[in-house]
Protein backbone atom coordinates (compact mmCIF):
# COMPACT_ATOMS: atom_id res chain seq x y z
CA UNK A 1 0.00 0.00 0.00
CA UNK A 2 2.85 2.20 1.14
CA UNK A 3 4.86 1.77 -2.16
CA UNK A 4 2.01 2.49 -4.51
CA UNK A 5 1.34 6.19 -2.40
CA UNK A 6 4.82 6.36 -3.32
CA UNK A 7 4.36 5.59 -6.82
CA UNK A 8 0.82 7.91 -7.35
CA UNK A 9 2.82 11.01 -5.27
CA UNK A 10 5.77 10.38 -7.83
CA UNK A 11 3.14 10.48 -10.85
CA UNK A 12 1.41 13.27 -9.58
CA UNK A 13 4.69 15.23 -8.77
CA UNK A 14 6.14 18.53 -10.92
CA UNK A 15 9.16 18.84 -9.30
CA UNK A 16 10.77 15.81 -7.06
CA UNK A 17 14.51 15.30 -5.41
CA UNK A 18 15.65 12.06 -4.10
CA UNK A 19 18.23 12.15 -1.44
CA UNK A 20 20.71 9.25 -0.72
CA UNK A 21 22.75 7.82 1.56
CA UNK A 22 25.16 4.76 2.17
CA UNK A 23 22.39 2.34 2.14
CA UNK A 24 21.63 3.28 -1.09
CA UNK A 25 24.75 1.22 -2.33
CA UNK A 26 24.81 -1.20 0.13
CA UNK A 27 22.59 -3.87 -2.43
CA UNK A 28 25.87 -2.69 -4.72
CA UNK A 29 28.03 -4.34 -1.86
CA UNK A 30 29.48 -1.20 -0.60
CA UNK A 31 29.33 -0.81 3.42
CA UNK A 32 27.47 2.05 5.09
CA UNK A 33 28.73 3.84 7.82
CA UNK A 34 26.19 3.29 10.74
CA UNK A 35 24.47 -0.23 10.39
CA UNK A 36 25.74 -3.47 12.26
CA UNK A 37 28.56 -4.00 9.19
CA UNK A 38 29.15 -0.38 8.58
CA UNK A 39 32.78 1.11 8.40
CA UNK A 40 31.92 3.50 11.69
CA UNK A 41 31.44 -0.21 13.42
CA UNK A 42 34.80 -1.50 13.64
CA UNK A 43 36.42 2.22 12.81
CA UNK A 44 36.54 4.99 14.99
CA UNK A 45 35.34 8.13 11.93
CA UNK A 46 38.02 10.76 13.84
CA UNK A 47 41.31 8.29 13.25
CA UNK A 48 40.83 8.60 9.61
CA UNK A 49 37.34 10.68 8.31
CA UNK A 50 38.64 14.22 10.18
CA UNK A 51 41.25 17.16 8.93
CA UNK A 52 42.79 16.29 12.30
CA UNK A 53 43.29 12.39 10.80
CA UNK A 54 44.64 13.96 7.41
CA UNK A 55 47.10 15.99 9.27
CA UNK A 56 48.27 13.93 12.00
CA UNK A 57 47.82 9.97 11.15
CA UNK A 58 47.82 10.14 7.38
CA UNK A 59 49.64 6.37 6.94
CA UNK A 60 45.79 5.21 8.48
CA UNK A 61 43.80 7.75 6.53
CA UNK A 62 45.66 6.46 3.53
CA UNK A 63 44.81 2.96 4.55
CA UNK A 64 41.84 3.13 5.19
CA UNK A 65 40.81 5.31 1.86
CA UNK A 66 42.83 3.16 -0.47
CA UNK A 67 40.75 0.21 1.04
CA UNK A 68 37.70 2.10 -0.20
CA UNK A 69 39.06 2.71 -3.64
CA UNK A 70 39.98 -0.96 -4.28
CA UNK A 71 36.96 -1.65 -3.43
CA UNK A 72 34.79 0.48 -5.46
CA UNK A 73 36.42 -1.30 -7.89
CA UNK A 74 34.59 -4.61 -7.15
CA UNK A 75 31.40 -3.11 -7.14
CA UNK A 76 28.54 -1.41 -9.65
CA UNK A 77 25.19 0.52 -9.28
CA UNK A 78 22.45 -1.88 -8.80
CA UNK A 79 19.24 -1.86 -10.98
CA UNK A 80 18.02 0.78 -8.40
CA UNK A 81 20.09 3.14 -9.46
CA UNK A 82 18.95 2.30 -12.75
CA UNK A 83 15.74 2.59 -12.17
CA UNK A 84 16.44 6.55 -10.96
CA UNK A 85 18.44 7.12 -14.26
CA UNK A 86 14.84 6.20 -16.27
CA UNK A 87 12.82 8.36 -14.08
CA UNK A 88 15.04 11.04 -14.50
CA UNK A 89 15.08 10.32 -18.55
CA UNK A 90 10.83 10.16 -18.16
CA UNK A 91 10.80 14.17 -16.41
CA UNK A 92 9.77 12.19 -12.94
CA UNK A 93 12.91 12.94 -10.90
CA UNK A 94 14.49 16.39 -11.41
CA UNK A 95 17.34 15.94 -9.00
CA UNK A 96 19.43 13.46 -7.35
CA UNK A 97 21.58 14.64 -4.44
CA UNK A 98 23.31 12.52 -2.40
CA UNK A 99 26.02 12.06 0.47
CA UNK A 100 27.60 9.21 -1.10
CA UNK A 101 31.13 9.04 -2.19
CA UNK A 102 30.94 6.38 -4.67
CA UNK A 103 29.95 7.68 -8.01
CA UNK A 104 27.40 5.91 -8.69
CA UNK A 105 24.76 8.19 -9.93
CA UNK A 106 26.74 9.59 -12.10
CA UNK A 107 28.12 6.00 -12.98
CA UNK A 108 24.71 5.14 -13.55
CA UNK A 109 23.57 7.66 -16.46
CA UNK A 110 22.15 10.54 -13.77
CA UNK A 111 22.37 13.97 -14.98
CA UNK A 112 21.55 15.97 -12.25
CA UNK A 113 23.06 14.62 -9.82
CA UNK A 114 24.64 16.60 -6.62
CA UNK A 115 27.38 15.25 -4.30
CA UNK A 116 27.79 17.04 -1.20
CA UNK A 117 30.28 14.79 0.32
CA UNK A 118 32.57 15.21 -2.55
CA UNK A 119 33.88 12.22 -4.78
CA UNK A 120 36.31 9.11 -3.70
CA UNK A 121 36.89 8.74 -7.39
CA UNK A 122 39.08 12.15 -7.72
CA UNK A 123 42.05 13.28 -6.13
CA UNK A 124 44.00 16.01 -5.25
CA UNK A 125 46.86 17.74 -2.98
CA UNK A 126 46.06 18.17 0.76
CA UNK A 127 48.19 20.87 0.72
CA UNK A 128 47.79 22.79 -2.38
CA UNK A 129 44.75 21.11 -4.08
CA UNK A 130 47.08 20.08 -7.16
CA UNK A 131 44.90 17.26 -9.06
CA UNK A 132 46.40 14.26 -9.00
CA UNK A 133 45.47 10.48 -10.39
CA UNK A 134 44.15 7.68 -8.63
CA UNK A 135 46.94 5.58 -9.72
CA UNK A 136 49.37 8.79 -7.65
CA UNK A 137 47.01 8.34 -4.28
CA UNK A 138 47.42 4.67 -4.80
CA UNK A 139 51.12 4.63 -4.47
CA UNK A 140 50.76 7.49 -2.13
CA UNK A 141 53.34 9.57 -4.17
CA UNK A 142 53.64 13.19 -2.30
CA UNK A 143 52.66 16.05 -4.46
CA UNK A 144 55.18 17.14 -7.37
CA UNK A 145 54.53 20.68 -7.00
CA UNK A 146 54.87 20.90 -3.29
CA UNK A 147 55.24 17.61 -1.52
CA UNK A 148 52.08 17.96 0.01
CA UNK A 149 50.30 14.47 0.86
CA UNK A 150 47.45 13.55 -1.60
CA UNK A 151 43.63 12.85 -0.62
CA UNK A 152 40.50 11.53 -2.38
CA UNK A 153 38.38 15.04 -3.08
CA UNK A 154 36.09 13.71 -0.45
CA UNK A 155 34.34 16.12 2.69
CA UNK A 156 36.07 15.09 5.54
CA UNK A 157 34.54 16.27 9.07
CA UNK A 158 35.77 19.23 10.07
CA UNK A 159 35.58 20.81 6.50
CA UNK A 160 32.84 22.51 4.77
CA UNK A 161 30.60 21.12 2.10
CA UNK A 162 30.77 22.18 -1.81
CA UNK A 163 28.97 25.22 -2.17
CA UNK A 164 27.60 24.75 -5.24
CA UNK A 165 26.11 21.47 -4.40
CA UNK A 166 25.19 22.29 -1.08
CA UNK A 167 23.00 25.45 -2.68
CA UNK A 168 21.98 23.60 -5.94
CA UNK A 169 20.35 20.73 -3.10
CA UNK A 170 18.47 23.71 -1.06
CA UNK A 171 17.05 25.38 -4.63
CA UNK A 172 15.82 21.83 -5.90
CA UNK A 173 14.38 20.77 -2.70
CA UNK A 174 12.40 23.87 -1.90
CA UNK A 175 10.89 23.81 -5.38
CA UNK A 176 9.91 20.25 -4.69
CA UNK A 177 6.83 18.83 -4.45
CA UNK A 178 8.09 15.73 -3.10
CA UNK A 179 11.50 14.67 -1.57
CA UNK A 180 12.47 11.01 -1.43
CA UNK A 181 15.28 10.08 0.88
CA UNK A 182 16.65 7.05 0.30
CA UNK A 183 19.32 5.04 2.53
CA UNK A 184 20.58 7.30 5.20
CA UNK A 185 20.22 7.54 8.94
CA UNK A 186 20.36 11.34 8.75
CA UNK A 187 22.52 11.54 11.52
CA UNK A 188 25.21 13.82 9.69
CA UNK A 189 24.87 17.81 9.56
CA UNK A 190 23.78 19.82 7.40
CA UNK A 191 23.22 16.68 4.94
CA UNK A 192 20.68 16.08 7.55
CA UNK A 193 18.69 19.07 7.15
CA UNK A 194 17.87 18.45 3.95
CA UNK A 195 14.07 17.27 3.77
CA UNK A 196 12.86 20.11 6.55
CA UNK A 197 13.70 22.08 3.90
CA UNK A 198 11.00 21.19 1.96
CA UNK A 199 7.09 22.29 1.75
CA UNK A 200 6.32 19.29 -0.59
CA UNK A 201 5.63 15.57 0.52
CA UNK A 202 8.36 13.59 2.54
CA UNK A 203 9.12 9.92 1.87
CA UNK A 204 11.97 7.82 3.98
CA UNK A 205 13.11 4.21 2.46
CA UNK A 206 15.31 2.52 5.03
CA UNK A 207 15.86 -0.54 5.82
CA UNK A 208 15.56 0.81 9.38
CA UNK A 209 13.26 2.82 10.84
CA UNK A 210 13.27 4.89 14.11
CA UNK A 211 11.76 7.92 15.74
CA UNK A 212 13.76 9.72 14.10
CA UNK A 213 11.91 9.53 11.16
CA UNK A 214 8.20 10.71 12.38
CA UNK A 215 8.21 13.83 10.46
CA UNK A 216 7.99 12.17 7.29
CA UNK A 217 4.62 11.85 5.20
CA UNK A 218 5.41 8.21 4.16
CA UNK A 219 7.59 5.60 5.55
CA UNK A 220 8.73 2.47 3.74
CA UNK A 221 10.61 -0.05 5.65
CA UNK A 222 12.77 -2.10 3.11
CA UNK A 223 15.80 -2.00 0.83
CA UNK A 224 16.28 0.77 -1.43
CA UNK A 225 16.83 -1.67 -4.69
CA UNK A 226 13.76 -3.86 -3.65
CA UNK A 227 11.47 -0.89 -2.81
CA UNK A 228 12.22 1.21 -6.21
CA UNK A 229 11.57 -2.10 -8.37
CA UNK A 230 8.30 -2.33 -6.65
CA UNK A 231 7.22 1.46 -7.07
CA UNK A 232 8.57 1.45 -10.54
CA UNK A 233 6.39 -1.51 -11.61
CA UNK A 234 3.19 0.79 -10.10
CA UNK A 235 4.46 3.46 -11.81
CA UNK A 236 4.68 2.01 -15.17
CA UNK A 237 0.89 0.20 -14.48
CA UNK A 238 -0.52 3.59 -13.17
CA UNK A 239 0.94 4.98 -16.25
CA UNK A 240 -0.84 2.81 -18.49
P1 LIG B 1 24.63 5.59 7.52
O1 LIG B 1 25.44 4.34 7.55
O2 LIG B 1 24.70 6.48 8.68
O3 LIG B 1 23.10 5.23 7.27
C1 LIG B 1 22.73 4.34 6.26
C2 LIG B 1 21.28 3.96 6.49
O4 LIG B 1 20.85 3.17 5.40
C3 LIG B 1 21.05 3.14 7.76
O5 LIG B 1 19.94 3.68 8.45
C4 LIG B 1 20.72 1.73 7.24
O6 LIG B 1 19.76 1.06 8.00
C5 LIG B 1 20.16 2.03 5.88
N1 LIG B 1 20.36 0.96 4.89
C6 LIG B 1 21.40 0.11 4.74
N2 LIG B 1 21.24 -0.66 3.66
C7 LIG B 1 20.05 -0.31 3.12
C8 LIG B 1 19.32 -0.74 1.98
N3 LIG B 1 19.75 -1.71 1.18
N4 LIG B 1 18.16 -0.12 1.72
C9 LIG B 1 17.68 0.86 2.53
N5 LIG B 1 18.32 1.29 3.61
C10 LIG B 1 19.49 0.73 3.90
O7 LIG B 1 25.03 6.36 6.17
P2 LIG B 1 24.72 7.88 5.78
O8 LIG B 1 23.46 8.33 6.40
O9 LIG B 1 24.85 7.98 4.31
O10 LIG B 1 30.12 11.21 5.76
O11 LIG B 1 25.93 8.61 6.47
C11 LIG B 1 26.08 9.98 6.32
C12 LIG B 1 27.53 10.35 6.34
O12 LIG B 1 28.17 9.76 7.48
C13 LIG B 1 28.35 9.76 5.20
O13 LIG B 1 28.21 10.49 4.00
C14 LIG B 1 29.74 9.83 5.72
C15 LIG B 1 29.48 9.27 7.10
O14 LIG B 1 30.40 9.63 8.07
C16 LIG B 1 31.40 11.58 5.87
O15 LIG B 1 32.30 10.76 5.93
C17 LIG B 1 31.58 13.05 5.89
Amino acid sequence: MSVRTLATWLLNSKHTTIFTGAGMSTESNIPDFRSKDGWWRNIDPRTVATTTALQNNFDLFHEFYTMRVQGLKQCSPHPGYWILVDWEKRGLVQAITTQNVDGFHIAAGNQEVYELHGSIRSFRCASCSWEVTEEQFLNKESCKHCGGNLRPNIVLFGEGLPEDSWNASILHIRRSDLVIVIGTSLEVYPASELPNMTNGKTVYINFEVDQHNRNFDLIIKGKAGEVLSQANELVKKLNG
